[in-house]
């Protein structure tokens, strides 16, 4: 089985990101070929500073590093050391319908709040999304309930490569973790947690324990005083109650029990002592490689060549069953 994903590194990388992504790849490793992707090249295309890319492509990796990617066992690289993907991503273009891609919720979403800046490379976002995972032959694509159209989108993709030329490429599947698929944002818990909105929405990976005792303690909650979990009546409890069971493997059963009569405040306090303490291996994995960055720039290095090799071994059936060469 091989599975691919892939982190864009914009903003800071938040709980969710790690719970809808991130955490079923430290598993899948064990059973899967593995290949884990920051991808500068879907970054840039929203308003973002070029000073500080490198450093936030070194912060994604640290984050990988931290959570259990083992560079001996997965594939970690940067999409844009290995060019394929945008060549890969032009031949694509050329069978993907332009309806497909105005339709996408993202490229929706993204043109309203960038108005200034609805560029080509935003409503393309998804064919060179397509193309990362089609040059590896994925399998399982493990991401957040937020990536699933897209997904859906390069498996039609590449069914339509495969009738049109010839069958080059496999379909791939979206895997979404049954809970922390969709963590919601703490101030406003019916819209889900995103690196862009303002910083008390969301926990940092590598947010310090006063940052995040403050967020979870003005978290929004919701009138009444039981910790029940009832995503429409109770938004804000119910996504507590799910961060509080993805981080120590409880079920919220359990968890609701164990809290029965006890009050907001104490519960809060619980979830902000149980992050603090995950968390803590993502501040000091940063630590650590901020103080040695050629360390990492090998294990990317490495990453790339791996990538490389697999991915023109694809880009050249691709090439050929459209009559290049
Ligand atoms: P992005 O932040 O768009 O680069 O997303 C990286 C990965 O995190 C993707 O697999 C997303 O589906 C996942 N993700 C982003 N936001 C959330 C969220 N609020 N809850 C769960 N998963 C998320
Ligand atoms: N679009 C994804 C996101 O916003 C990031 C991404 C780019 C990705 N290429 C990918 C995810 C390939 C999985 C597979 O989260």
């Amino acid at each position: 089985m091989k599975v691919f994903s892939g982190i864009q590194p914009t903003n800071e990388l938040h709980i969710g990101n790690y719970l809808g992504a991130i955490k079923q790849w430290v598993d899948l490793q064990n059973q899967a070929e593995c290949v884990f992707c920051i991808v500068d090249w879907h970054a840039i295309t929203v308003p973002y500073d070029t000073k500080v890319l490198q450093t936030k492509i070194h912060e994604v990796a640290a984050v990988y590093l931290a959570s259990g990617i083992d560079p001996q066992k997965s594939i970690i690289f940067v999409q844009s050391q290995v060019k394929e993907h945008a060549e890969l991503a032009w031949l694509l273009n050329t069978i993907t319908p332009l309806g497909d891609l105005q339709r996408m919720t993202q490229f929706k979403d993204k043109s309203a709040k960038f108005l200034q800046n609805i560029n080509a490379g935003l409503l393309n976002y998804p064919v060179l999304m397509a193309a990362d995972v089609l040059l590896y032959q994925t399998d399982v694509v493990p991401v957040g309930e937020d990536q699933k159209q897209h997904v859906e989108l390069t498996r039609e993709i590449a069914r339509r490569f495969n009738s049109k030329f010839s069958e080059v490429f496999k379909l791939p599947k979206a895997q979404i973790p049954k809970i922390g698929a969709r963590i919601m944002s703490l101030t406003e818990p019916t819209k889900k947690m995103s690196k862009t909105d303002k910083a008390e929405s969301r926990i940092g990976l590598f947010d310090s324990p006063e940052q995040i005792k403050e967020k979870i303690g003005s978290a929004t909650t919701d009138s009444g005083k039981e910790i029940r979990y009832n995503p429409k009546e109770k938004p804000g409890i119910s996504n507590l109650l799910t961060i509080y069971s993805s981080f120590s493997n409880q079920s919220i059963k359990d968890l609701e029990k164990e809290f029965t009569d006890q009050s907001y405040q104490l519960f809060k306090q619980k979830l902000a002592d149980l992050l603090i303490e995950t968390l803590e291996p993502f501040r000091a994995q940063k630590a650590k490689l901020e103080s040695n960055p050629s360390q990492l720039n090998e294990i990317l290095t490495d990453g790339a060549n791996h990538a490389r090799a697999i991915a023109q071994d694809t880009i050249q059936k691709a090439r050929s069953a459209m009559g290049l060469n």
